[in-house]
């Protein structure tokens, strides 16, 4: 039996403006997505958001790859994702029956396999759960046949799970969490930079509620947004990600706020932000703190900050929030 698994992520700075080739600071958190694997005839995955478990052949799972690569190609030139993203809705089932598929392809795989995903990552709220999996699965499969990938070569393979789930995702959840600790990511000219910005105290993670909307589908409205519009606020978040870099280094609190907070101002302008999310932004500031959202936005978790995180806990609580014990800066992808 094989176990490997690897970790969440949360975006210190840099969501959305990323998919645009800005910068990114992004952190491997202490929430991990576990994957085990057996040798076995066809295919079987066992997951707690799969009702039990499915199976099915690698026959199968091959096909709907190539269907979901065909869909993925005839949006891609039409720069609107939205039929991907309704097929996928359809069945959770048939994303990850794809993802398999491609996995199997993609290594030159047609050995069955009994697989089980455990994840401690909450679903859907910015901490990169799918991106995990999309790290995870690969790599136990390819262990599980003993094949021997580098973590460039397997980032490439998460890469396309991940688009299937988001379109044009700018790889920055996959690399953070094939890479693990804190990275400078770019996606054009590529850049997957490790930084030593010490240990990171003072941030706190808070789950607000399911989002309103998909990764893919929040991507996709800021795509429409007015272009002079939607640049200014990207050009806004990119100057604050280079800001905030030194900031992290020479542990500059009144700095990191300054620069979260307009983060989190040009994400609520872009329009992926919400009702809850506000609100808790407005009382974190009140008591001297920073918050912003994670990841695509729309509900999910938050990351809030202070020099003393105390102060920020309570805050949250007085909310009827419960923060979440994470820690920043982790290990990436590992064989348990
Ligand atoms: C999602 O975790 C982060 C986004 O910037 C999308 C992406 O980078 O692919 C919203």
């Amino acid at each position: 039996m094989i176990k490997v698994s690897a970790p969440g992520k949360v975006h210190i700075i840099g969501e959305h403006s990323v998919v645009y080739n800005k910068p990114a600071i992004i952190a491997a958190i202490s929430r991990r997505c576990y994957v085990t694997a057996e040798k076995s005839r066809g295919i079987t995955v066992k997951s707690p958001v799969l009702d039990g478990g499915v199976s099915f052949s690698a026959k199968e799972a091959k096909s709907l790859a190539g269907n979901a690569d065909r869909l993925w190609g005839e949006c891609f030139a039409k720069k609107d994702f939205m039929p991907l993203f309704k097929e996928m809705k359809k069945s959770r089932e048939n994303v990850l029956k794809a993802g398999i598929g491609k996995i199997l392809s993609e290594l030159d795989v047609n050995k069955g396999a009994s697989l089980e995903i455990d994840s401690g990552i909450p679903f859907g709220a910015g901490l990169g759960s799918s991106a995990a999996l999309a790290v995870a699965l690969p790599k136990a499969i390819a262990e599980l046949n003993g094949k021997k990938l580098s973590l460039d070569e397997l980032n490439d393979i998460s890469y396309k799970l991940e688009q299937y789930s988001h379109g044009t995702p700018s790889g920055g959840d996959n690399s953070t969490c094939c890479f693990g600790n804190i990275i400078w990511f770019q996606k054009e000219p590529r850049m997957i930079k490790t930084v030593d910005v010490g240990k990171l105290e003072g941030f706190v993670i808070v789950y607000i509620k399911k989002p309103e909307k998909t990764t893919g589908e929040l991507v996709q409205l800021v795509r429409n947004l007015d272009e002079d519009y939607r640049s200014k606020r990207m050009d806004a978040i990119s100057k604050a990600t280079e800001e905030m870099l030194p900031a992290l280094k020479s542990k500059n609190g009144k700095k990191i706020k300054q620069l979260m907070n307009i983060a989190q101002e040009n994400l609520a302008e872009l329009g992926v932000s919400c009702k809850e999310i506000d609100e808790i932004a407005e009382a974190v500031i009140g008591i001297g703190g920073s918050a912003k959202l994670c990841g695509a936005g729309s509900g999910g978790t938050m990351l809030c900050y202070h020099e003393d995180a105390n102060k920020i806990k309570e805050t949250i609580k007085q909310l009827g929030y419960e923060p979440m014990e994470v820690e920043l800066g982790v290990e990436g992808v590992r064989k348990e």
